[in-house]
């Protein structure tokens, strides 16, 4: 592996590690299609900063906009397949018990490639909720054109049991991270040996604290995405490569003798 791979590094603080935490973001999505956040949008929603319509204030504004936004991204997310990082992972924590992923992203990929226990720091795209009364709001129903064909403008279906508008199931930028995936979240990275960040900008917060929590523990930080962000100078090593590469690499280093 060349000299600037640290697969075998990350590999050997892997299996020194009792506690493991992976921390993704929306570069973990990217290789299935999935447009990160600071991505530009691509097509119909290229007009639209995505900062922008994740926030209640939008919702408000143009429910209609916002709901489409997010049928948008539904549809593009049942079209979408983990890939072989996402697989990586779930062979991981076959490795090492109790390995816990930490996820800022809104889609159901960890799960379909095997990590059932992410913790969605973010919320679920598919957990459609009442915006008055905040009943779940159960399957919202995806138009399958909704990527081929997407509209700019879907009025939000209404509550069954108040009549309010349905919102999805994500936090939006102002609103308070779901107490219990956070409180999980700060215990593992308390607790942990080696947190690898993979395919996240760092930005966020509380999300990007993590690194900064865990590493003040004594843990090691290893960042795997193809550009610096602001994790990388916080980081003990950084992995410029992709999370597909990245995670496939890690679990063929820890499993080739
Ligand atoms: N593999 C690994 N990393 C990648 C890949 C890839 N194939 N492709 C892109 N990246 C990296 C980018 O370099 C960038 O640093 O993924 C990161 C994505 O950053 P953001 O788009 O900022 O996404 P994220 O860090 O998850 O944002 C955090 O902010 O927008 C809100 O709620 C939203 O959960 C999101 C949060």
């Amino acid at each position: 592996m060349q000299a600037d791979d640290p697969s075998l590094q990350v590999a050997q603080w892997f299996r020194e590690a009792e506690s493991v935490v992976i921390l993704t973001g929306a570069g973990m999505s990217a290789e299935s299609g999935i447009p990160t956040f600071r991505d530009a949008q691509n097509g119909l929603w290229s007009q639209f900063d995505p900062l922008r319509l994740a926030s209640a204030a939008a919702y408000r504004d143009d429910k209609a906009l916002v709901w489409g936004w997010y049928v948008w991204r539904m549809a593009m997310v049942r079209q979408a397949q983990p890939h072989a990082g996402h697989r990586a992972l779930a062979q991981l924590a076959a490795l090492k018990p109790g390995m816990t992923v930490v996820t800022q992203n809104v889609d159901d990929l960890h799960e379909r490639a095997g990590s059932a226990d992410a913790i969605h720091l973010h919320g679920n795209l598919f957990a459609s909720r009442c915006f008055a009364c905040a009943r779940p709001a159960g399957d919202v129903g995806i138009p399958t054109c909704a990527v081929s064909e997407p509209t700019l403008r879907l009025p939000p279906p209404r509550c069954t049991h108040c009549d309010g508008h349905i919102r999805p199931g994500v936090v939006w930028f102002g609103e308070p991270l779901p107490e219990t995936s956070w409180q999980q979240a700060v215990e593992r990275a308390h607790g942990c040996d080696l947190l690898l960040a993979v395919g996240t900008s760092g930005v966020v917060y509380p999300a990007a604290s993590l690194p900064g929590i865990a590493r003040a523990r004594g843990a090691r930080v290893v960042e795997i995405n193809p550009v610096a962000t602001d994790l990388s100078c916080k980081a003990d090593a950084v992995w410029r490569t992709t999370a597909g590469e990245g995670l496939s690499k890690l679990f063929a280093a820890l499993t080739t003798e």
